[in-house]
């Protein structure tokens, strides 16, 4: 039996982005944002939920790029901390001792100890309500050298993404491998009018 909860801003878990920008007088600053994700192939774009009350709204709209920083679970005390207080009137970096690095391709600082980065360059912004949808286009992804596979796949299981779950609000860590995508679902059997025992 399944329990209504009503309409919630719910997914049994959302990725943990750290969103990093260039404010107007070029200190670099982080926000962990959970409303978030990939939307676009060609051009690869990802989008993040931003209130308009964000210090990194206001940077983002100023510099018109920002960088997502992927934590794993070794940074959720950081990663929580920058989601309590604003780089309005603190140096998150500074007061975390996290390292700023430049981006390669655009105006915005990355979190150098992240294993996973993404930077962006803004091309749409969207008034959905309590929240602006921001939307980026991914112009580099770079991955740890030890994130990677032989294959210079990214890793999942050695990134050891942090991930948020809403309503529960807790952080827990990537999941287990369970099946290969795109392959698991050609070895289901058709059932047609079968019932599900
Ligand atoms: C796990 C977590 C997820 C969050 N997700 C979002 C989000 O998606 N959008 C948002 O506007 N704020 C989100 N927040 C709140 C901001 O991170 C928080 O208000 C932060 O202090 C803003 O920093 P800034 O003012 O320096 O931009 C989240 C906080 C946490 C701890």
């Amino acid at each position: 039996m399944l329990i209504s909860l009503g309409p919630q801003a719910f997914v049994p878990v959302t990725p943990v982005f750290l969103v990093g920008t260039y404010d107007e007088a070029g200190r670099p600053g982080i926000m962990p944002a959970a409303w978030g994700g990939v939307c676009s192939t060609q051009p690869p774009c990802l989008a993040v939920s931003l209130r308009r009350s964000r210090w990194t709204w206001r940077a983002i709209q100023h510099r018109r790029a920002f960088t997502v920083s992927i934590p794993d679970r070794a940074l959720a005390g950081e990663t929580d901390f920058a989601g309590l207080v604003s780089g309005r009137s603190e140096d998150k970096f500074r007061t975390l001792g996290l390292t700023p690095c430049a981006g390669d391709h655009v105006d915005a600082p990355y979190v150098g100890e992240c294993p996973v980065i993404l930077e962006l360059q803004l091309r749409h912004t969207l008034e959905l309500g309590s929240h602006v949808q921001v939307v980026g286009e991914i112009m580099d992804v770079k991955v740890r050298r030890d994130c990677l596979t032989s294959e210079k796949l990214p890793d999942a299981g050695a990134v050891d993404a942090l991930t948020y779950v809403p309503l529960a609000q807790e952080y827990r860590s990537t999941g287990e491998f369970v099946a290969r995508a795109f392959a698991v679902g050609k070895t289901v059997k058709r059932r047609g009018g079968e019932e599900r025992q």
